[in-house]
């Protein structure tokens, strides 16, 4: 059959996954492939599905609640006698520090505790720790005191030395920068792709933080259970006007009169209020088309005054794409509504 069909490098593999709980339907035929070594970053807003569809990965939900073909390592998470192999096979790092460490204990005694349940070498399993805390730059000081002790940071990096202990194929981490200092976030998304680097780690990164794109491979793009996008984030810039080049624009008394006159323009694709007098543009044939946009704003006697060229980042990127996917719906309402309204 198809699904046992699993070239040596993909690690995870989605085939129309569906999963509904009850009467709701919460993920919509999702499929996508991972292949070793690739960081994953799931993005999407609150209630898209990104914990759902990891928890089936990392098997838990059951087989009752989900369809569709999914390989975790070459194996289903369909076969409950699959799940130890499965577990085995990957790293779970939780939103809470508090459910993966014993905080009263010290890092060591956490590790031994942890890898002691895969059966791991109790030397092997020091050493590996060391490796670890070494290149998470977990102060050695903190190696032989208590969890409870350590700076929010430590504890992160911490939990996540924790998920890597056995050495897993694939690791999952559900927010990893949530709750972390805005300083900090950077720090621990480093962290993530030197560890992907060294040890090739296959992640999936589940984030709010849509810098985090930054050390992402593929960005997977979810809203209301349906995977919008996956592709490398420059891809998913490219695919916007003019390869993402965007005019950014203040003007004077900005108001929304004025940026639809703007969007009425021809060639101008996208036109986003980013600030109270600020607004970015998209369009087609941007060199072209540009100067001509800047004659017409004069010529219309829009107080211009800045002007200035950039690419859109992954961030704006997401804001259009979700953006995009609301109008959408809301012109498919809007004709239901009618039509509705007409049959009456
Ligand atoms: N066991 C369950 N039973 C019923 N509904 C559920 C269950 N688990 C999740 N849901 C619903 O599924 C939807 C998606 O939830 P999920 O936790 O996957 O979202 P998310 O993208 O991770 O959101 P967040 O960014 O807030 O963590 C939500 O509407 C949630 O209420
Ligand atoms: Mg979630």
């Amino acid at each position: 059959m198809e699904t046992t069909d699993n070239s040596n490098n993909t690690m995870v593999k989605v085939e129309n996954l569906d999963v509904i709980f009850g009467k709701k339907h919460i993920v919509h035929d999702v499929s996508f492939n991972v292949e070793e070594g690739e960081v994953i970053g799931m993005f999407g807003i609150s209630g898209a599905g990104k914990t759902t569809i990891i928890r089936v990965l990392t098997c838990q939900i059951e087989k009752k609640n989900w369809n569709g073909n999914v390989l975790v390592t070459g194996l289903s998470p369909s076969k409950k006698g699959n799940h130890s192999k499965i577990l085995s096979n990957i790293g779970y790092v939780p939103q809470l520090e508090l459910l993966n460490l014993y905080f009263e204990l010290n890092p060591m005694v956490n590790v031994e505790i942890f890898t002691s349940t895969y059966g791991m070498d109790k030397k092997e399993a020091k050493l590996t720790a060391e490796k670890l805390f070494n290149i998470l730059d977990i102060p050695k000081d903190t190696w032989k005191k208590r969890v409870k002790k350590m700076s929010g940071g430590e504890k992160k990096r911490l939990s996540m030395a924790i998920g890597l202990i056995h050495h897993p194929q694939v690791l999952f981490l559900d927010e990893p920068t949530t709750g972390v200092d805005a300083s900090k976030r950077y720090d621990i998304l480093s962290y993530l792709k030197k560890l992907n680097q060294q040890l090739n780690t296959t992640m999936f990164i589940i984030t709010h933080d849509l810098e985090a794109a930054l050390i992402c491979d593929k960005s997977a793009i979810l809203r209301e259970g349906k995977l919008l996008e996956f592709d490398t984030p420059q891809n998913l810039i490219n695919s916007l006007p003019s390869n993402g080049l965007v005019a950014r624009i203040s003007i004077e008394n900005l108001n929304q009169e004025i940026i639809k006159t703007i969007h009425k323009y021809p060639s101008i694709e996208k036109v986003l209020r980013v600030g109270n007098e600020t607004i970015e543009v998209l369009m087609e044939d941007f060199e072209h088309n540009l100067p001509k946009l800047m004659k017409f704003l004069f010529e219309n006697n829009f107080k211009v005054y800045s002007m200035s060229r950039d690419v859109a980042n992954f961030r704006r990127y997401f804001q259009i794409r979700i953006q995009e996917e609301e109008e959408i719906e809301n012109r498919k309402n809007n004709s239901e509504l009618m039509n509705g309204g007409d049959s009456q």
